[in-house]
This record gives structure tokens, sequence and C-alpha cells, in this order.
């Protein structure tokens, strides 16, 4: 009976447990360098380590998968679009769902995507982003330069910003 009792208990605190591993805390800042690993021992077997798609598993689906380091393909998506693309996957063209990664997990994998082309630099060290991850992970990279040039950025600093931005520099 004790140990009826225990098993119970112990069942109990590992579900509450993997229920608040699930939750990403409001506002999460995605970890980019986390999400490269992860990029890499869960996407780049079909998308390839650089996100080129030139993969042989690749070769073997009906639709191919997409080259997300095509600044046209990642134009079209905001981070916010990939992580709900990660947990559903696109089960009809051949992409898995990843909801069994916590949910911190798939916004670290969402932002590095973003991180695939820009512009095939990493940021120069002395820019700070000026805007934050909450007003861009809802955006595309030409809205984000869009909403730069508004704020008077000059125009030979916009694709430095955009690269602050996507790789999350503090
Ligand atoms: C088994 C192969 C496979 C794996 C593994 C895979 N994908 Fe995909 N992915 C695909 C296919 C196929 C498509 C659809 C291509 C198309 O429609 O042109 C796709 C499409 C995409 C797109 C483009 C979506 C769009 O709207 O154009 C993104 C972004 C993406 N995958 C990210 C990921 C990430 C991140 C992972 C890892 C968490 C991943 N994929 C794992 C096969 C895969």
């Amino acid at each position: 009976m004790k140990r009826a009792v225990f098993l119970a208990w112990f069942l109990l605190s590992i579900s509450s447990f993997a229920g608040e591993k699930q939750k990403a805390p409001e506002n999460y800042l995605p970890n980019v360098s986390q999400g490269e690993k992860l990029y890499q021992s869960n996407c780049s077997v079909c998308h390839g380590a650089k996100g080129m798609s030139d993969t042989t598993l690749g070769k073997t689906l009906k639709k191919k998968p997409a080259m997300i380091a095509d600044p046209v393909i990642l134009n079209r998506l905001s981070p916010e679009k990939v992580f709900e693309l990660i947990t559903h996957g696109f089960l009809d063209r051949g992409m898995p769902s990843y909801k069994h990664l916590s949910e911190m997990e798939r916004w670290d994998l969402a932002a590095y995507i973003f991180t695939l082309n820009c512009n095939g630099q990493r940021p120069a060290p002395d820019i700070r982003p000026s805007l934050s991850w909450i007003e861009t992970k809802n955006q595309t990279d030409s809205q984000i330069i869009e909403i730069l040039k508004k704020r008077g950025v000059p125009e030979k600093y916009l694709l430095q910003e955009l690269s602050a931005s996507r790789y999350l520099i503090e």
C-alpha cells in the first residue's frame, strides 16, 4: 500500500515536472547557440548543415526539403511561424513534428534558423540591435528592414542591425 502511494506521488511529480519543462516563460529569450546544436542533431539530416538541403535523405523524399538558407524562402517566414512549423511538422511533405522537444528548445531552433541567412555574416561586435526579440519574433527579415528604415537607421547599417537582431545580441 505504502509503495502504491509512493508510486502515485512519484508519477505525479514526474508529470508536473515534465509539464513545467514544456512551458517557456513569457518573453523567453531564445538561445541561438543552443538552437544550432538542436538544428544539427534534428534538422540537418534533411536540410543540410548550413541549410542548403543538399542531403542524401532529402533526395529520397517526394518533396525536397526547403533550402532554408535561401533568403527568398526565409523571407516568407518569421521565428513565430517556424516555431509553429516545428511544433506541427509538415507531415504531408515528409517533415516530422518536434512536439517532443520543450517549448524553449523549439524557440531556440526557430531563432537559430534566422541566423542561417544573415547576409552570410555574423554581426559586427560593436552593433547592438535597436529592436528587441519581442518586436522581431513575428517579423520577416524584410519587415525588420522596413521598421529599421522608419526609425531612421542609415542604409549602410541596415544589414548589420538585422544580423544583430537575429543573433539576439543583448
Ligand atoms: C525528414 C526530413 C526533414 C526533417 C528532419 C526536417 N525537415 Fe523541415 N522540411 C522538410 C520538407 C520536405 C519540407 C517542405 C519543403 C517544401 O514544401 O518545399 C520542409 C520545410 C521546412 C521549412 C520551410 C517551411 C516553409 O513554409 O517554406 C523550414 C523552415 C523547416 N523545414 C525547418 C525545419 C527544422 C527547424 C527542422 C528540425 C527541427 C526540420 N525542418 C526538420 C523536411 C524535413
